[in-house]
């Protein structure tokens, strides 16, 4: 177990990085932050910052050398550095789990590996091979970027008609998946944290809205049937014990119109739609991973309210004068100076009754 006053790493500056940072102190650990920039959000509030690339050696040996174990808020870490760390100290959730995370071709074929359902898909290796699957589909589907995607980026949406060269192009990027389109009823997400002992807690299923691909608000918990809302708990704490996870997880899934669940992504730490545990848990997700890191108990994840979170994305930011006058309004604002379309920014969580 490490103790109170032990030094938790985190490789990542952004917002995640910040609320775990808070979480750490809040157990009286410090937090040393990795970041590619000085005056990151989490830097902000940490003990102590290195500034470094990823993609060098003597930074990241510095930072490992300073920290008793780490962590990482980011999943397009280069596999690499995190690999360089975890050499020096331990690393949690393991290596191994990014690298399946980071590679959406790896992250379905390891789905469907343990028996979970995803939509269908295929590799698209070369434009070649765009084009062949273009001319045999039926009905509309996603081309994603294989790696280094987040809020939409490198997602092309394309149906029978599309030009291949165009549809590359928008994808940018060497590798792709073809994702058959979900015509969801609702997305809905399962925040799952694992401790040292194969211990588990799990947040409720809540469903997310996303506005140009980027989440925008979620409301805890997802109004699903209980067997649905069973399921998708089961779901998620399936793959975090098949992951042999330690830390936090979470797994975004769609509801079909006929009520199945398919898993669309995982991200293997704190999740934006569980933000809202912050305010209405007996223990955030952030302080679930700061407990399963460094080999505490985990946590309640009894939740006080229901919730409903509403993302901070570019200009909106400048609402948190009104929302900070709302009385029952929690106001979370991550401390970046430039605000850019699309870029989180803060966010809001309002509290409701218990349904
Ligand atoms: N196969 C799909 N069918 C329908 N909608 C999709 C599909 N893939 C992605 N989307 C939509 O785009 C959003 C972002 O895609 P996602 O795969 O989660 O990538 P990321 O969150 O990394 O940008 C999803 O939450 C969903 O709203
Ligand atoms: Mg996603």
């Amino acid at each position: 177990m490490l103790e109170p006053g032990a030094t938790i790493g985190i490789l990542g500056g952004g917002q995640l990085g910040r609320m775990i940072a808070m979480a750490a102190a809040r157990l009286g650990y410090r937090a040393h932050v990795f970041a590619g920039e000085g005056d990151s959000p989490a830097a902000q509030v940490a003990a102590t910052a290195t500034v470094g690339a990823y993609d060098d050696p003597h930074k990241l040996d510095e930072f490992a050398a300073a920290v008793d174990v780490a962590t990482f808020e980011f999943e397009n870490i280069p596999a690499d550095a995190v690999r360089r760390v975890a050499a020096r100290k331990p690393v949690m959730p393991r290596p191994e789990i990014l690298e399946i995370t980071q590679d959406r071709l790896r992250e379905k074929g390891f789905l469907n590996g343990i028996g979970v359902a995803t939509t269908s898909y295929q590799e698209v290796g070369d434009l070649a091979a765009l084009a062949r699957a273009l001319a045999s589909l039926e009905g509309r589907a996603v081309l994603k970027s294989a790696r280094m995607g987040y809020d939409g980026k490198g997602q092309v949406a394309v149906h029978p008609g599309t030009s291949p060269d165009g549809a590359w192009l928008r994808m940018g990027s060497g590798r792709g998946i073809l994702e058959r389109f979900v015509d969801f009823q609702c997305e809905v997400s399962v925040v799952v944290a694992r401790g040292e002992d194969g211990a588990m807690a799990a947040y409720p299923p809540v469903e997310n809205r996303h506005v140009n691909h980027i989440l925008d608000t979620t409301i805890a918990p997802a109004s699903l049937s209980v067997a649905q809302m069973r399921e998708a708990e089961s779901i998620a704490r399936d793959i975090a014990t098949r992951l042999d996870l330690l830390g936090v997880l979470a797994v975004e899934m769609f509801v079909t119109r006929d009520g199945r669940l398919l898993v669309n992504e995982l991200a293997p730490r704190p999740h934006n739609s569980g933000h809202w545990t912050i305010d209405a848990c007996a223990t955030s997700q952030f302080e679930q991973l700061v407990r399963a890191i460094c080999g505490l108990p985990l946590g309640s994840t009894e939740r006080h309210a229901d919730a409903v979170m509403k993302n901070l994305i570019g200009d909106e930011v400048h609402t948190w004068r009104q929302a900070i006058a709302e009385p029952g309004a929690q106001v979370h604002l991550y401390g970046k100076r430039a605000v850019r379309p699309g870029r989180k920014m803060g966010h809001v969580t309002r509290l409701l009754p218990r349904r």
